[in-house]
């Protein structure tokens, strides 16, 4: 079998000095994608910071297109570093290099500049490309055929929706060989939610991975090959797609049955 795309190894990680997630092992293929499924406040959005680089990992592995990404070994002490310089160099992570490499994160939430127009967002998002061939600005404004009437309008001004289009068109931009989408449908309109999902299965149908976080069982279910079901920081159960139970299967897996 070839090598997979991204291969996460014993991970723990938290907000020092409170650990949020720990022993996390999940492996993604060469075109396979993968979708996290847990509570609220489980810990999900910290583990994919911590793959994308924002925060760093206390101990385990991350290696991404055959690079390994953090520095190995354990985490030091912190007090130590602080104030120090050391600290800067020293990370076990760095977000430029991880974003540099292809593995691109659309964050929960809409961390776009409010005060840019949309054209300005989509012109800096290439930045990460570092060279690599990726969706150009007339596919992904084919992908999002609303956002052309939008381009001049500051990003203060767009709805949830249009939000969230602009963070997965600015994700591909930046030429992903991996797509991290931290629930991308959260908070949406009906009607906007099943644009935005039937988007993201046409970028998926490209063949691009994509680790994908979302609550809703049905669009999971078609995006993703595997489901790591996600509680109290750790995998507590890995599913093929067929397997999965459906909504109320998985709420009985980490809840228990309903009495
Ligand atoms: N910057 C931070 N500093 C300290 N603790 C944090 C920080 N961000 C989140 N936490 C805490 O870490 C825990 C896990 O949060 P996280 O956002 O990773 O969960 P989640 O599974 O993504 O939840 P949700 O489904 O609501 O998005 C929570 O208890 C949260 O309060
Ligand atoms: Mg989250």
């Amino acid at each position: 079998m070839a090598d997979p795309i991204l291969q996460v190894t014993d991970l723990s990680g938290g907000y020092d000095p409170v650990q949020i997630f720990r022993d996390i092992n999940l492996s993604v293929g060469a075109g396979e994608s993968i979708g996290i499924f847990g509570p609220n406040g489980h810990g999900k959005t910290t583990l994919l910071k911590t793959l994308s680089g924002l925060i760093d990992p206390w101990s385990g592995d991350i290696r991404f297109d055959g690079q390994q990404m953090n520095r190995s070994g354990a985490r030091g002490s912190r007090r130590w570093q602080n104030f120090n310089y050391d600290a800067i160099t020293r990370r076990r992570m760095d977000p430029k290099t991880v974003a540099r490499a292809g593995l691109i994160h659309v964050q929960q939430g809409n961390l776009l500049f409010p005060e840019l127009t949309v054209d300005e967002t989509l012109s800096i998002s290439t930045r990460a490309a570092s060279g690599r061939q990726g969706w150009s600005r007339a596919d992904v404004l084919g992908l999002f055929p609303r956002l052309s009437e939008r381009l001049v309008h500051k990003i203060r001004f767009l709805s949830g929706g249009e939000r969230q289009m602009v963070s997965v068109a600015a994700g591909l931009l930046s030429a992903p060989r991996m797509l991290i989408l931290d629930e991308p449908t959260l908070g949406l309109s009906p009607k906007v939610r099943s644009e935005l999902c039937d988007a993201i299965v046409t970028v998926r149908e490209t063949g691009l991975p994509i680790i994908l976080i979302d609550q809703d069982v049905a669009f999971l279910e078609r995006i993703i090959d595997r489901l790591y079901l996600f509680d109290h920081g750790r995998i507590s159960r890995v599913m093929e797609r067929d397997e999965i139970p459906g909504h109320e299967g998985l709420m009985a897996m980490l809840f228990g049955e309903v009495t």
